[in-house]
């Protein structure tokens, strides 16, 4: 089997109440954590690339670590593009073979946002590709675009018609609290479940995707913390607020910021504990470990998709 779309994992959990985990990758580590977890409790995945992450390790590399993968699991994986900003972005990484690209037009006008994402849209499905938009702004912090909680705007409902029937996309991400990275919220975590609902009114059965969506978790910020970091008032999206989130329309959730406070937590007590130890293995294997259990754990007990690949 080679990658997949989402379309078929889409169906499945809308119907089944659940949501496939989203998880950036940057290095073979990493996908390897990701993807023996997914193979230990058997469940469907979708990776995703930013172009941060493609400047970084390089489109090809991606690319084969992620078929190297499918080969080592045999399951459905998807290979995403994260944010796309503009159509040479998308149309580069489609003619190279992702299965699923995302064009975020969501700095742009209401029109403006329409036009470049139906051009892509037109571009990926004559080749077999599915395409993911985005209708409102979330707060933080996305590659060199900085949206400050004051500009974040919450998607309108009124629009979420228009837009899927003029564009086409496949699946929408939605703005409805959520923030990228490991300061979500200032004071008690607050999602509008209100407007994912009046969304899902206007779109039924259509998958609906959550970025920032990472819970930040405690064990993790506290070890950064133990060993020299100074991350004060971090704090993510509650599980039981994602696990909500699933149950209803939400059938794709993002997760990065997770996976790094992970490996960094897991490297910084490496080294409290080894501080003369020199070769990569040795704390890039213990960082691998955690993400894997990390990713587990989200599957099992937030996701859902356990048991659905
Ligand atoms: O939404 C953003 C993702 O966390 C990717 O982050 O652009 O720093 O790779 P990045
Ligand atoms: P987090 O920063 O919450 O992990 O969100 C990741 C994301 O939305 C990637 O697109
Ligand atoms: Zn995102």
């Amino acid at each position: 089997m080679g990658l997949v779309t989402t379309t078929e994992m889409f169906k499945k959990a809308y119907e089944g109440g659940y949501a496939i985990g989203a998880f950036n990758v940057n290095n073979m580590e990493i996908v390897q954590g990701i993807t023996e977890a997914a193979k230990e409790v058997n469940a469907p995945l979708i990776l995703q690339v930013s172009s941060g992450a493609r400047k970084y390790a390089n489109h090809t590399y991606l690319m084969k670590l992620v078929e190297a993968a499918i080969i080592e699991t045999g399951l459905p994986i998807a290979l995403h593009l994260d944010h796309g900003d503009t159509f040479e972005l998308c149309k580069s990484c489609i003619d190279g073979g992702f299965s699923s690209v995302m064009i975020d037009g969501s700095h742009h006008s209401f029109e403006d946002n329409m036009a470049l994402t139906k051009q892509v849209v037109d571009y990926a499905h004559e080749r077999g590709v599915v395409v993911e938009g985005e209708l409102g702004q979330l707060a933080g912090v996305e590659d060199d675009v900085n949206v400050s909680d004051e500009d974040a705007k919450y998607t309108d409902p009124a629009q979420v018609e228009e837009f899927v029937s003029k564009t086409g996309v496949d699946s929408l991400a939605i703005a409805i609290g959520t923030s990228h990275g490991a300061f979500k919220f200032k004071g008690e975590p607050k999602l509008r479940f209100d407007i994912l609902e009046k969304i899902e009114e206007r779109l039924p059965n259509f998958p609906i995707v959550l970025h920032g969506a990472s819970s930040v978790i405690p064990k993790y910020v506290d070890l950064i913390n133990a060993y020299g970091g100074d991350m004060p008032g971090a704090q993510g999206v509650p599980e039981e607020m994602l696990r909500r989130a699933a149950s209803m329309a939400v059938c794709k959730i993002n997760i990065d910021s997770d996976l790094r406070l992970a490996m960094t937590g897991t490297i910084r007590e490496y080294f409290a504990l080894n501080p003369s130890h020199f070769d990569p293995r040795q704390y890039l294997a213990p960082a691998r470990a955690a993400i894997k259990e990390l990713v587990k754990d989200k599957i099992v007990n937030v996701l859902g998709c356990n048991d659905k690949a």
